[in-house]
């Protein structure tokens, strides 16, 4: 058993206060490489990233998103986009639990290497979607699910939410 790769799972939370450095780029790679390692409907792979390092780029995503305003100090941004028409079943049906599985082994991904980062909501907000796809030139017929700030984290003493409850465990039956 690799408690490890457990501890870091229980110690993952969002960070929303950055130093400003710069994120290297071997580490978004390894993101990258976590969050497609995500399983997803009959591997059908509905997802693109694009990756954005840009400070004007990192402001102008800033400026448009209300709840995303930790960009002006992140180091980097990871959007997480889905690809419904990838395939004529199964991309269309699961495309948000494929790329959310994705997003989720970046924010763990993040944590392991000692970012901070954070889910911040495009979809399912149809204003949202405008301004990300704007921006970042994202086509018609691709969805940005959601922005993810990267950075290293300004606090190095904030601690996880313990959400472990027992009221939300049934066992056998409800
Ligand atoms: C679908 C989704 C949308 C979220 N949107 C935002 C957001 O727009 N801005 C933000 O600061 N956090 C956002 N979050 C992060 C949540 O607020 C956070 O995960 C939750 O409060 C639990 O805290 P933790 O991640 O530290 O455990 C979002 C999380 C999810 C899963």
């Amino acid at each position: 058993m690799n408690k490890d790769f457990l501890n870091v799972m229980y110690t993952r939370l969002s960070v929303r206060q950055f130093t400003g450095e710069k994120v290297k780029r071997e580490d978004l790679i390894a993101m990258l490489r976590a969050g497609m390692s995500a399983p997803s409907a009959v591997n059908v792979q509905p997802w693109a990233f694009v990756v954005v390092i840009d400070r004007g780029t990192l402001d102008k995503l800033c400026e448009a998103l209300p709840y995303a305003k930790m960009l002006e100090k992140a180091g980097a941004a990871i959007i997480v986009c889905g690809i419904p028409d990838k395939d004529d079943t199964y991309a269309k049906k699961y495309w948000v639990m494929d790329c959310s599985l994705a997003s989720e082994n970046i924010l763990l991904a993040a944590h392991a290497l000692g970012y901070g980062a954070v889910w911040t909501a495009a979809y399912a907000d149809k204003d949202k979607i405008r301004s990300v796809r704007e921006i970042l030139s994202i086509p018609e017929n691709i969805i940005p699910l959601n922005v993810i700030p990267v950075g290293i984290p300004a606090n190095k003493d904030e601690k996880p939410k313990d959400k472990f409850k027992e009221e939300n465990i049934h066992w056998e039956k409800w």
